[in-house]
């Protein structure tokens, strides 16, 4: 596992963007399409739960975007991605009006540890719970699942605004069929028409313990729980499995917004952010120094970027951890540090694309 991190390290690095050519451009919702790519020479090689990092041009200016995978490569003959719109959001709202097949796109190799190892002899019950397009990567796991692991059985707690925002519902419903005893989905609707005769409501503590206790447990079944979607839903379930004493290496989440983050972006764009002041940090990239100096709007990545260091990046929203350097001295303040271990985080090691100055003498190594 390591080794292939820092492969893939080595290639964001290095910038060894792979060319994908869109195939088919699926419409999901009003406001979510799939893009699922041809498959490169050599195939692309990736787990379910993964990411892709896009990258584009835009007026002139390099941005990147992370997006999960809802393809399985066990299952799947080519790559997919799906993709939201949001207000205002630069890369959702071109990929939603102006993708079609034969266009290509640059990517970063797939990354992320939202994912696991299958075996046929597991016999697990995958919990997985899933808001808006937190679908996605839950898409490609238990299609995973179904196909590697026939002792192991899939409950998905699905949460969408309305009947029609419900992502990947054909889907959904012809894996349900075909596979009866072993996955069994529960919609939760917040807003639905009249007609909705499933669950309803926004998901609450109450509302969430009920849908837990009423997938069918059997203990000979090992419980796994894989979480994605926006901060309500992902603290709710947290803390439910909290009170019910699940064990939190036995559940995986993700989620690539979170409320606490963009505050703190924001609290620091407009220079709100108590105790930040421009600093000058020594960067060591590959063993050569570089003084940076970083503004308490920027991140110490930004900074960087813009002083022309090719460091290393990829999702930009403290997942990957393809920007991960070691604080050998001073302190920075992270937005965002999910990606990091607890040990990582103990033995100094920062995300510089969340990290901002907060001391002097800052000095940062990146190997
Ligand atoms: S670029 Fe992904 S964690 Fe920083």
């Amino acid at each position: 596992m390591f080794n292939l991190f820092k492969k893939k390290k080595e290639e964001v690095k290095k910038g060894a963007f792979l060319p994908l050519k869109v195939r088919e451009v699926v419409r999901e919702t009003p406001d979510t399409v799939s893009i699922y790519f041809e498959q490169p020479e050599p195939i692309m090689d990736y787990k379910p739960g993964q990411f892709l990092t896009l990258v584009m041009d835009f007026d002139g200016k390099e941005e990147r975007r992370s997006y999960s995978l809802c393809t399985s490569p066990y299952v799947d003959p080519f790559p997919g991605i799906s993709i939201k719109r949001v207000t205002g959001g630069l890369f959702s709202n071109f990929l939603n009006e102006k993708i079609f097949p034969g266009k290509t796109i640059n990517v970063l190799p797939p990354m992320g540890n939202f994912t696991i190892d299958f075996h046929s002899k597991n016999q697990r019950h995958y919990i997985m719970v899933a808001g808006g397009s937190g679908i996605t990567p839950i898409m490609g796991l238990l299609k995973s699942v179904l196909v590697n692991e026939p002792n192991s059985i899939v409950t998905l707690i699905y949460c969408s605004r309305s009947e029609d925002q419900i992502i990947f519902k054909n889907q959904l419903d012809m894996l349900e069929k075909a596979n009866p005893d072993r996955f069994k989905v529960k919609h939760n609707l917040s807003q639905p028409s009249e007609s909705w005769t499933g669950f309803k409501g926004r998901l609450n503590k109450d509302s969430f313990h009920s849908l837990v206790s009423m997938a069918e447990y059997e203990k000979r079944y090992e419980e796994i729980y894989f979480l994605c979607g926006p901060d309500g839903i992902m603290n709710t379930a947290k803390e439910v499995l909290n009170e019910l004493g699940v064990d939190e290496k036995r559940v995986y989440e993700e989620s690539f917004y979170s409320a606490a983050a963009e505050q703190a972006k924001a609290e620091a764009k407009a220079g709100a952010t108590k105790g930040l002041l421009t600093r000058d940090v020594k960067i060591t990239l590959e063993g050569e120094e570089h003084m940076v100096s970083v503004s308490p709007d920027k991140t110490i990545l930004e900074a960087g970027l813009e002083q022309g260091l090719n460091m290393p990046y990829s999702c930009q929203s403290g997942l990957c951890t393809a920007c991960r350097g070691k604080l050998t001295q001073g302190q920075v303040k992270m937005d965002e540090d999910a990606g990091l271990s607890k040990n990582e985080i103990e033995e100094g090691y920062i995300l510089c694309c969340s990290s901002r100055a907060a001391s002097d003498d800052i000095q940062i190594n990146i190997e």
